[in-house]
């Protein structure tokens, strides 16, 4: 069995438009990685990170909290020290804690010869994610775990559901360089939602699923609509109906916040469309004084794994 390991823990988009806290798909072109070695002494140690400023006390990182969840439950003859080489900023909306939280648990399982199933390891995720945001949601530990788009059925027991990825999809992406939290981004939410908007967001996750079964990108376009969230978060997100706006006019099937932002997602059928749409959220963006990064990627089918 192996002593050392490296990861590859990947960016996720959460919510998916209509789908707060139950949708979740997985990125290829970004993600976090990991180094984890097995050693004699007991405990987790977190010995290295690059790439942003973090706690290194396991019991203050993403990280370190759901290692020691999986750890604790376990309580192996051996300890782990990891190194987290962070690609993916916090404070973006697209799943760092989440990326953070799950690279360990994988790693450490695979270390002590798989002990755990992906659920049970998801269990131990949403340890690391809870003290991020301060709320147990898995849409993007899961998909960052099964890879593709996953859908929360509970959380308690949990359960997730995996959907099928149609082929042709891509995911382009904008992170305007300024940081939202997710606690805050989810304490402006009302705590009441009106029936008539709840019946059209649920009629929307439930044929955005069908559609995704069925490879309907016409429907997918139809379905990618929130109408709970969006309204809310977007005014925490600089010129976002006018980058929702040029991606649409660029041919995206739909285009809303990457779970509580400030990225921007679109999803397009073929690469084609999504690097045009990719320019058009540039576009935008180029004539502002905020920094920004895009990316563009196939949805990845496959979530965490190992690189070495
Ligand atoms: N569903 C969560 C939210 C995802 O929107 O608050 C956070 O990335």
């Amino acid at each position: 069995m192996k002593n050392s390991i490296k990861i590859f823990s990947p960016a996720t988009v959460a919510n998916v438009a209509c789908g707060y806290d139950v949708l979740g798909f997985c990125i290829d072109s970004i993600g976090d990685e990991m180094c984890v070695f097995k050693t004699e002494e007991k405990g987790i140690r977190i010995t290295k990170i690059e790439g942003c400023e973090l706690p290194y006390s396991a019991e203050e990182n993403v990280t370190g909290v759901s290692a020691l969840a999986m750890y604790n439950a376990l309580n192996p003859d051996c300890g782990f020290n990891i190194e987290i080489y962070k690609k993916i900023k916090p404070g973006s909306g697209i799943g760092s804690s989440a990326a953070s939280a799950v690279g360990s648990v994988f790693a450490m399982n695979e270390l002590l010869g798989q002990p755990y199933s992906k659920i049970d390891l998801l269990g131990f995720a949403l340890k690391g994610e809870a003290i991020a945001s301060k709320s147990e949601h898995a849409d993007n530990v899961a998909p960052a775990l099964f890879g593709g788009f996953t859908l929360v059925k509970s959380i308690s027991p949990l359960q997730i559901l995996e959907i099928p990825t149609p082929t042709d999809l891509y995911v382009t992406i904008i992170h305007p360089q300024i940081e939202i939290k997710t606690s805050e981004s989810r304490a402006i939410l009302p705590d009441n939602v009106p029936l008539e908007k709840a019946i059209q967001q649920w009629a929307n996750v439930g044929s955005l699923i069908h559609a995704l079964h069925t490879s309907d990108y016409d429907l997918i376009k139809e379905s990618l609509t929130d109408h709970i969230i969006e309204p809310y978060r977007s005014q925490l997100i600089p010129h976002f109906n006018e980058v929702k706006s040029e991606v649409l006019r660029s041919g995206a099937l739909g285009c809303s916040i990457s779970g509580s932002g400030p990225s921007i997602f679109a999803l397009s059928k073929g690469k084609e469309t999504a690097l045009m749409v990719e320019s058009a959220m540039r576009q935008v963006y180029i004539n502002t004084k905020i920094d920004f990064q895009t990316y563009v990627s196939k949805i990845n089918t496959e979530g965490v794994k190992i690189i070495k």
